[in-house]
């Protein structure tokens, strides 16, 4: 009787002790909202819970995870080696996309045996397994995915499913997301929509039957669920487990993950969510969403109308570009001008030499146009080229013809013309480039460097032997017309060229001798070519005198006094210091002490007669070359000789006066455009 009532006693004890230990483990519990639980949820990752309590697994930072997991493991199993209690929990989450309609990674419930996956990859595994470990059986991972991306590699249906994981990424049972309403009807959901959505999970420890439902928020849970399948979970879960959530992000295009509510519970049904308490989710900008529909739908026509649209307008560019380019470098060749085709050269190949006629490669402008300096990549050669502007076209065949046949004249001591090119009102004329530019920057305005005598007498022999070349060697007379200072070249041996030859002609050609222009360079012009208003080779023959006188005395043809603003004719200067009884006197200072003194007397002298102010006195370019070279004596005169004509006192030429000139400067400009 005692020992009935003994074992009655501990059976009873027994029974106390072990719904004792039964209390101390945890059966259920509830989240309407995380907020009060801060202290008892445990987040990992980028996890978090917002200041408003929701649970936020994921935020958009990419190739992440993030986990949350109640911090106590739970009972599953009475005994180690005991079957899997029922449970059955439920919760509401919601996915955001950061891009409209456009889903990404998704989230996972989980059962596992640690509060953590610290191994676990971002993307496609969801913060739950990796390469290695996938699909094995060690793993004891019991999950449901709501997966929002397909990956063929875990045989998904398409990206928007919800599937029963069991230590695999690959779904055991899956299902495209929806659920079946009250007349059997299924009805799509997407997951990753921003809207909120409940789901319940129930196993059943008899049945072994795990089930999966789906329902938009606040609906009652459907009768028929989303997915199931029977499975003993007796071998995949351990006595004690871990309860929680897993969401990842990927690369491209990032999605958020809520939960806002959570219940549970071991052997019996999960307690119901308090929706009235349940935290709101943040608003999102509907705007982009609306653009990018917006896109979506229009886009295919968009770019369909805007492709040949752009396609078209490039292509105009393009026409109109070479028809520009085109235009630009055409070639207007008149039928008067095949003759001279060998001669001319291409427009556009002047225009790369000059790399567009630049200011930088700009030598300097005269009377008739701009003078570029240039480089032909085909002959490395360098060139100067002379853009002439020509208005009236009158006489372009009779000039273009002279100036193609003077340019065929090989002489040492004239530049060589490589050619010419017209376009429209222009003329290009072609020459070599002297390195050494024009003989009258080494004389006046306190020249860098200046030439000395034995140097300056040689090109002054050049000079001759050019111009006598041009009087009387080649076939037909040429005057050259512009002889001066800047029109004489000096190449890379400091030889003398001249340069310009015929250039005048181009302005008085088919004019009528009533009309006649008198071109030329104020100072070196002849009073008889004034008078008659025809240049000859007298009229050379006097500039060139002037050219000596220049050469000897470093002194512009015409010098303007600072103070009084009076003119003063070289001439006229020089023969001052002959009357005054030494004409040496009016040697360049810059000559120093090295000079032959008879040369230099003998050359002041010859300018003197050259320039004389009657045509019969000069001599002729042969006599000056026989002068220059020593072949002969220059005869013996003296300045009374030269005054005989005219007005040779004081105005040794009579016409200063009476003429109104810029001083030195080119003149042939200021008369022609005036007479045009
Ligand atoms: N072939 C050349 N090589 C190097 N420099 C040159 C060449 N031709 C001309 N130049 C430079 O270009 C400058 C301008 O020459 P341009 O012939 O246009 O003027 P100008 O000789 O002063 O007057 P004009 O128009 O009466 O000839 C010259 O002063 C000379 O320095
Ligand atoms: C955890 O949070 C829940 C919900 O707020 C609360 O009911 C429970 O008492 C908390 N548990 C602990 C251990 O703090
Ligand atoms: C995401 O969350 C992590 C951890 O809380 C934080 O460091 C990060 O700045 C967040 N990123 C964004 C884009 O909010
Ligand atoms: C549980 O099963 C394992 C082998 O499956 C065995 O070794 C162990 O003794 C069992 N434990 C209990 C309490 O039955
Ligand atoms: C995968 O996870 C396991 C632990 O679950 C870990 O031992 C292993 O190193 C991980 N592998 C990689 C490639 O991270
Ligand atoms: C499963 O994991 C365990 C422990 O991590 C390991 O020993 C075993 O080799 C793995 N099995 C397979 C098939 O990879
Ligand atoms: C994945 O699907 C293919 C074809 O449907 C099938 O052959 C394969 O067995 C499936 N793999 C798994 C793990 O279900
Ligand atoms: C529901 O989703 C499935 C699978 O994604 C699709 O084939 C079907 O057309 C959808 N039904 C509706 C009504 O949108
Ligand atoms: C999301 O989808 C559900 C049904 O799939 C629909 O009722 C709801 O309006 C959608 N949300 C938005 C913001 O369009
Ligand atoms: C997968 O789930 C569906 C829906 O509950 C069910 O009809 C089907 O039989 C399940 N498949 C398996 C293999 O259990
Ligand atoms: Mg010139």
């Amino acid at each position: 009787m005692f020992f009935k009532l003994f074992t009655i006693f501990f059976f009873f004890l027994s029974l106390f002790s072990q719904s004792l230990k039964f209390s101390s483990q945890i059966l259920d519990f509830t989240y309407n909202g995380f907020l009060d639980a801060q202290a008892n949820i445990s987040t990992q990752g980028i996890a978090t819970i917002t200041p408003n309590g929701l649970l936020k697994l994921t935020n958009l930072t990419a190739t992440k995870t993030g986990h949350a997991f109640y911090p106590k493991p739970i009972r599953f199993k009475d005994s180690p080696n005991g079957t899997v209690s029922s449970f059955s929990t439920t919760f509401v989450f919601a996915i955001h996309s950061e891009i409209w309609k456009v889903s990404a990674h998704g989230m996972t419930f989980v059962v596992a045996p640690n509060p953590g996956f610290p191994f676990s990859g971002p993307s496609q595994y969801i913060g739950l397994f990796n390469t290695t470990n996938d699909g094995n059986n060690t793993n004891h991972v019991f999950a449901v995915e709501f997966d929002t991306i397909m990956n063929s590699d875990f045989n998904d249906t398409n990206s928007n499913h919800v599937g029963i994981d069991i230590n695999s990424m690959k779904s055991v049972n899956s299902s495209a997301a929806g659920y079946w309403d009250e007349k059997d009807q299924f009805k799509n959901l997407t997951l990753y929509n921003s809207t909120r959505m409940q789901v319940w999970v129930d196993y059943d420890d008899r049945t072994h039957q795990i089930d999966v439902t789906l329902a938009p928020f606040r609906n009652d849970k459907p009768t028929k669920p989303l997915v199931s399948i029977v499975r003993d979970l007796s071998s995949v879960l351990l006595q004690d487990m871990f309860l929680g959530f897993s969401a990842a992000t990927g690369t491209n295009i990032l999605t958020e993950h809520f939960v806002l509510g959570w219940s549970f519970k071991v052997k019996g049904k999960a307690p119901p969510l308090d929706f009235s308490k349940l935290p709101i989710l943040p608003v999102w900008d509907v705007k982009p969403m609306r653009v990018y529909v917006f896109y979506k739908k229009w886009m295919p026509l968009i770019a369909l109308l805007l492709i040949p649209l752009l396609f078209i307008i490039s292509f105009i560019f393009l026409v109109r570009f070479i028809v520009r380019r085109r235009r630009k470098f055409a070639e207007e060749l008149e039928d008067w001008e095949i003759e001279f085709k060998k001669n001319r050269l291409r427009f556009k190949d002047l225009y790369y030499a000059t790399k567009g006629f630049k200011d930088k490669n700009l030598l300097g402008s005269g009377g008739f146009g701009k003078v570029y300096r240039g480089f032909m990549p085909v002959t490395e050669k360098e060139i100067a080229v002379k853009r002439v502007s020509n208005e009236s076209r009158q006489g372009l065949k009779e000039f273009v013809a002279e100036i193609v046949s003077i340019g065929q004249m090989s002489h040492r001591n004239i530049v060589p013309l490589l050619g010419y090119c017209r376009r429209r009102d222009e003329l290009l004329l072609v020459y070599d480039y002297m390195p050494n530019g024009s003989l009258d920057k080494y004389l006046y305005d306190s020249p860098k460097v200046t030439l000395d005598w034995k140097q300056r007498f040689k090109v002054i022999k050049d000079v001759a032997s050019g111009l006598f070349y041009l009087h009387e060697e080649w076939e037909q007379v040429v005057i050259h017309r512009d002889v001066k200072a800047s029109n004489v070249l000096l190449d890379a041996d400091l030889n003398g060229r001249l340069g310009d030859f015929g250039l005048s002609q181009l302005c008085d050609h088919g004019s009528n001798p009533q009309t006649t222009h008198i071109v030329g360079t104020w100072g070196y012009l002849a009073p008889d070519h004034l008078r008659t208003g025809r240049p000859t080779t007298g009229t050379d023959v006097f500039a060139f005198g002037v050219l000596l006188l220049e050469v000897a005395c470093g002194r512009r043809p015409i010098e303007v006094h600072k103070d009084s603003g009076e003119r003063v004719l070289l001439v006229d200067w020089v023969f001052g210091f002959w009357v005054e009884g030494n004409i040496l006197n009016g040697k360049d200072p810059n000559l120093g002490s090295e000079y032959n003194e008879k040369e230099v007397e003998m050359v002041l002298k010859l300018g003197l007669l050259c320039s004389h102010s009657d045509p019969q006195v000069r001599p002729t370019m042969r006599q000056v070359l026989h002068y220059l070279r020593g072949d002969a004596m220059l005869p013996d005169f003296s300045p009374s000789d030269l005054r005989g004509s005219e007005s040779m006192s004081g105005k040794y030429h009579g016409f200063s006066e009476s003429s109104t000139f810029t001083h030195g400067s080119s003149i042939s400009h200021s008369i022609l455009s005036s007479g045009r």
